[in-house]
């Protein structure tokens, strides 16, 4: 019983040791401003400022990752995580996008941010900067309204 007991942990170990040589691609794409949200909007500072607290790393190309974002498995996860995010909404490449999606983008944000189901739970715990208070989600639910009721994106 001992034996299988240590055979499970020493194989653990080695296995925990091998995987972290598999390689996540942390390298940030380019940032170019002319297709970054907040430049080709002109969004006032105090927004912006919430979404590169709140949003950027995840739906952006300007991710800061956590030491923990080193260490396999929680990298695949977390690289997983922001992979999916910025098909979804990447405000870096922001007008890239067609019309359509870009309606999409402001209708969902405006969802998302309302309902609390962003920024996501996991993530605040770890950065509690990035928590919106119920005045901050409003001032961010009212700027992407007024983008959308301006007709202006
Ligand atoms: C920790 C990473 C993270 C942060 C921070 C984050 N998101 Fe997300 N977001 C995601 C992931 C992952 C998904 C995809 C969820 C899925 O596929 O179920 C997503 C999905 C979305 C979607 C698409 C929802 C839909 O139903 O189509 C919108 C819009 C969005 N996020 C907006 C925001 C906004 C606005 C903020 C900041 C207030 C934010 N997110 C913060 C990770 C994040």
């Amino acid at each position: 019983m001992r034996k299988i007991l240590l055979n499970t942990v020493y194989y653990g170990l080695i296995g925990f040791a091998l995987i972290q040589f598999i390689p996540v691609n942390r390298t940030n794409p380019p940032v170019n401003a002319s297709e970054n949200f907040v430049e080709v909007l002109k969004t006032p500072k105090e927004v912006r400022a919430l979404l590169r607290t709140s949003c950027y790393d995840c739906h952006s190309n300007e991710t800061v990752y956590p030491d923990i974002a080193f260490v396999a498995p929680i990298s695949w996860s977390i690289k997983h995580n922001i992979n999916k995010a910025r098909t979804h909404l990447n405000f870096s490449t922001w007008n890239a996008a067609n019309r359509d999606l870009k309606t999409d983008r402001l209708e969902n944000s405006i969802e998302v941010v309302k309902s609390s189901k962003m920024p996501i739970a996991g993530y605040t715990a770890q950065h509690p900067k990035a928590k919106l208070d119920p005045r901050e989600r409003k001032l961010l639910v009212d700027y992407f309204q007024g983008v959308l009721d301006e007709d202006a994106y």
